[in-house]
């Protein structure tokens, strides 16, 4: 008799597939078909940052001066002075008192959603927050009251119903791209008592024209920012009062019983940090190409989001279409993200693309041109 487990991978395989929904690795540098990519529209390292000589070096540096590996969780030995150098630095730029470091943003946020809350709790969320928010608030037994997306009277109306209590945000949206009203949420959590938490993955680092980061202390009660969009490395950290990150490093599991973020990973990191600070020309090199994608894509009658950000997505609508054109664009040798349910709501699948600082003129011109064949000239079509 088959194992239980094997007729149930099987049987949910199957339906994956026959639903195009069946999600599977591409070996990096390759597109459908083996199509080499040769203009990379699809990920996140918004600066460039990630093949960049001088952070391959801090790495090196990074691991003959504090080691490859950190050796034991941090509450046993494996804090070391490359993690406080990184935290001392995120806290400066920040302005929050206290800081602790994950090994990615996933970690963080669902650490921090099932160490804070409970049962007795209702916590209230943007309707399109991130999945590993979710996934903890669910593994936390909170109840979820969630807003209309960016929707101020939405959330408004729910602090009304729930005071002295917490709304959680992105600052950027990873799959709309657009940014939150940070300033106005912070207002509306003072009025009713209540904490303001951002998931910073998409907006650290990027918006930093002057050293310091866009969001600050001043605006939010505890900030999660990631290291692996921006700063092109890996990892993440919570920045919130000393008493919270207190409470978290003596509470949160996934933070006592894990190996801690490699130190030589954490010195990158932080060089990454001082690379951008001394580097003011990358996001104005990326809001430049965000200008130059989206007027090219306007004038050729590409129907754009609102979003201002490196983040610009395609609307598409059915699933297999977006499939379609992004294979039609592989085949050309563009990479963009194909984004469909249930990562975004059923009727809006999407490619995704995203520009960084390194993109050419020349690139983003013929990454439009492509688009605009596929999507206004000669449409792709259902079969
Ligand atoms: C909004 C948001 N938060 C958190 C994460 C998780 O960060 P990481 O990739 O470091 O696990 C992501 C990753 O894609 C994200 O888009």
């Amino acid at each position: 008799m088959a194992h239980p487990l094997t007729e149930k991978i099987t049987q949910q395989l199957t339906q994956q597939q026959a639903s195009g929904l069946l999600r599977q690795r591409k070996l990096l540098g390759s597109g459908t078909d083996n199509h080499p990519v040769n203009f990379d529209f699809s990920h996140n390292d918004y600066l460039g940052l990630a093949s960049s000589t001088e952070l391959a070096q801090a790495l090196y540096q990074g691991a003959l001066t504090y080691g490859v590996g950190s050796k034991a969780s941090p509450l046993v030995s494996g804090y070391g002075e490359a993690h406080q150098l990184l935290e001392q630095k995120l806290c400066a730029i920040t302005g929050h008192q206290a800081c602790m470091l994950f090994c990615s943003g996933f970690s963080a946020n669902s650490t921090l959603m099932k160490t804070l809350f409970d049962s007795t709790d209702v916590v209230i969320a943007d309707k399109l927050v991130h999945a590993s928010i979710i996934d903890g608030l669910v593994d936390s037994g909170a109840k979820l009251a969630r807003y209309l997306h960016n929707d101020i009277d939405s959330a408004e109306r729910l602090l009304a119903k729930h005071p002295n209590n917490v709304l959680i945000t992105e600052s950027v949206f990873s799959m709309d791209g657009d940014s939150a009203p940070i300033n106005a949420l912070s207002a509306l959590c003072q009025q009713y008592n209540s904490w303001l938490i951002v998931d910073d993955a998409h907006g650290f680092g990027v918006v930093d024209p002057h050293g310091s980061a866009a969001i600050t202390a001043k605006q939010v009660d505890i900030q999660v920012v990631t290291f692996g969009k921006a700063l092109g490395c890996q990892g993440a950290a919570i920045l919130a009062s000393q008493d919270v990150i207190d409470f978290l490093v003596a509470n949160a599991r996934h933070y006592i019983y894990s190996t801690a973020l490699s130190p030589a990973n954490a010195y990158l990191a932080y060089a990454a940090i001082e690379l951008i600070q001394k580097s003011p020309h990358l996001p104005s090199q990326l809001n430049d190409n965000i200008t130059l994608f989206r007027t090219l894509a306007s004038q050729a009658g590409i129907n754009l989001t609102a979003s201002q950000t490196a983040i610009q997505p395609i609307i598409i609508g059915d699933n297999a279409l977006t499939m379609m054109v992004a294979e039609s664009l592989a085949q050309k040798g563009f990479k963009v993200g194909a984004i469909r349910s249930p990562t975004v709501p059923v009727g809006s699948a999407r490619l995704r693309i995203t520009l960084n600082a390194k993109h050419t003129s020349l690139q983003i011109n013929q990454l439009v041109t492509q688009l605009a064949l596929l999507l206004i000239d000669q449409p792709i079509e259902n079969p």
